[in-house]
């Protein structure tokens, strides 16, 4: 995607193959800063302190993490094991992550010392290039669903998408899941405005959905978490798209903390909400979400501390609670499948049930 009319991944390995690049995403929407990363420590660092965040995104660099293990390692399986164990701890709960971990320990394993490096290199590139294809696919399965929205409307009037948290091109390779389907309509002429939730404690909503949005000319606005259901309840949006870091092969849907209630209040308003995720965010194995879905529980410092910008421009971090209460801090909770309308996948649109899942990806019933 676009950031001053350059454009730009998330991910990338540069000319000299010795590097790997990330946009740092601890400093939008104020600055634009790359990070270069040169070890398997500085790519798990950059994952568990997230420079990077986003399930796609820190699978892909999980995938080029495993290149720097893979050369690091010099040969050896067991140290191999161990620095791809290191990178999967750093952040539990998106599937993505393992996945392509997994998938590099396979690649390297069938093969001799000597093509590790250049094999695990070649399949990051592989995994960052399917990953951003599978989001443009996902926008391109999910423009039916806008267009549709916007056929029942008067031509002016635009659909109203609200989405949560940042699962946009900066939580991927590029693209976005939740907001591929909002950048194809966008680009297709299809007029859309987009309600962001902040998404305490973070704010990745506020600080980079709404940034990204910007910068591709998308109508939006910032919206307090809480504010969802009351814009629901007043026919204000017409459709929730949002992401997930692991689905299982039910439907169910781990995503950012906070998704929940507003599924929740989706469906009390009969307004449809959906789940956007390329098949490497699905857990096939995972029988029971609310027991068996590692959830992340953070440092409480991100609730009791907001970083920001004072009135003179300066950025600063501010205590915003009460100093010595315990605090606690779930980064992700578990949507039911009953409550979402339907997965927009890089297959196509399926409901969130086993059959409708296993009908368009056969090969996760046979795990
Ligand atoms: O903690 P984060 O920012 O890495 O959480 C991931 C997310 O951004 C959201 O949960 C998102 O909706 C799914 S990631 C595509």
């Amino acid at each position: 995607m676009r950031v001053d009319g350059q454009t730009y991944r998330t991910v990338w390995s540069d000319d000299s193959r010795r590097l790997v690049h990330i946009i740092d995403q601890r400093h939008l929407p104020w600055s634009f800063c790359i990070e270069n990363l040169a070890t398997v420590e500085s790519t798990a660092t950059a994952i568990r302190d997230m420079h990077v965040r986003g399930a796609g995104c820190i699978g892909v660099l999980a995938a080029y993490g495993m290149w720097l293990a893979a050369r690091e390692a010099q040969g050896s399986k067991e140290l191999l094991s161990t620095l791809a164990n290191a990178l999967i701890e750093t952040r539990p709960t998106a599937r993505n992550l393992a996945w392509a971990v997994e998938r590099q320990l396979a690649t390297i394993s069938s093969l001799s010392p000597q093509d590790w490096e250049s094999a695990s290199l070649a399949s990051a590139e592989s995994i960052a290039n399917e990953d951003a294809l599978w989001c443009e696919q996902i926008g391109q399965h999910g423009l039916p669903l806008l267009s549709a929205i916007h056929a029942e409307k008067p031509t002016e009037e635009r659909v109203q998408i609200l989405t949560h948290c940042n699962a946009g091109w900066l939580a991927f390779a590029d693209w976005g899941s939740a907001t591929a389907p909002i950048y194809a309509a966008h680009r297709a002429g299809i007029p859309v405005h987009v309600w962001v939730d902040e998404t305490r404690p973070r704010n990745q909503g506020a600080r980079l959905t709404a940034w990204e949005l910007q910068n591709e000319g998308v109508p939006h606005t910032i919206i307090a978490d809480n504010a969802g259901g009351h814009l629901m309840q007043h026919e204000m949006v017409d459709i929730v798209i949002t992401g997930t870091d692991r689905t299982t092969g039910k439907g169910d849907v781990a995503n950012k903390i906070g998704t929940y209630h507003k599924a929740l209040a989706a469906f009390d308003n009969g307004i449809p909400f959906y789940v956007a995720l390329p098949s490497s965010s699905f857990d096939w194995s995972c029988e029971d979400s609310l027991r068996e879905i590692p959830i992340e529980e953070r440092d409480g410092a991100e609730i009791a501390y907001m970083e920001g910008r004072n009135r003179e421009g300066a950025l600063e971090e501010i205590q915003v609670v009460n100093p010595n209460s315990p605090i606690l801090n779930p980064a992700f909770d578990v949507t039911p499948a009953r409550l979402i309308k339907g997965l927009i996948t890089e297959r196509g649109v399926c409901k969130a049930d086993r059959a409708s899942i296993s009908n368009l990806f056969p090969e996760g019933s046979r795990v």
